[in-house]
């Protein structure tokens, strides 16, 4: 699939929450997915995937955390279009953005136990990350999980 992979934008925005309003069973209205993406949509660093018609079809955003420590803060693929590889464009292009930025460390939160999010745990396995923590008490409904991956082998998987 071609996919076109370029730094987010504020007028892409929009697009991005149609992104996850595709997605109600990853988003739901009761996280507030939409408000808290859109705070962090203008303030962290972003990428987004567009098809060649130019609509956003993904996104991934990230923030820094302790020195060289990036922390990837959304990510989502349109529903329709998971598993064919657009995620995966996604995270090698930032893993070699924070690489050549000398960050050497990758980390991010999902859900360590719920069903839906099992694809989502074999996506950051398959791509090199481990989980090395999960937070029993961090979210209300659901145990969290801390995935990390070096960025000094970042690009090998
Ligand atoms: C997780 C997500 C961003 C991955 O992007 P993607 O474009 O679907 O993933 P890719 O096509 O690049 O990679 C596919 C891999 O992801 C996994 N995967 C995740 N969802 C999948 C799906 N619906 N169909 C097939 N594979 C899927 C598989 O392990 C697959 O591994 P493989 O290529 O080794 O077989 C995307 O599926 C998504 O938006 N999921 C819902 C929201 C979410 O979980 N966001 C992350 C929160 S931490």
């Amino acid at each position: 699939m071609t996919v076109l992979v370029r730094p987010l934008v504020p007028s892409d925005v929009e697009g991005c929450l149609r992104v996850i309003a595709s997605l109600p069973r990853f988003f739901g209205a009761a996280d507030n997915a939409p408000s808290h993406a859109t705070e962090d949509l203008r303030t962290d660093g972003g990428l987004v995937a567009v098809s060649p018609g130019g609509e956003v079809i993904g996104f991934i955003t990230w923030r820094r955390h302790l020195d060289g420590a990036a922390e990837i803060s959304w990510m989502a693929v349109y529903a329709s279009l998971r598993g064919r590889g657009v995620g995966t464009a996604m995270l090698r292009r930032l893993e070699s953005l924070l690489t050549a930025a000398r960050y050497t460390s990758l980390s991010l939160l999902t859900s360590a136990k719920s069903h839906t999010y099992q694809p989502t745990r074999a996506f950051w396995q398959a791509r090199g990350f481990t989980p090395i923590l999960t937070l029993d008490n961090l979210w209300e409904t659901d145990v969290a999980v801390v995935y990390t991956k070096s960025l000094t082998k970042a690009l090998t998987k």
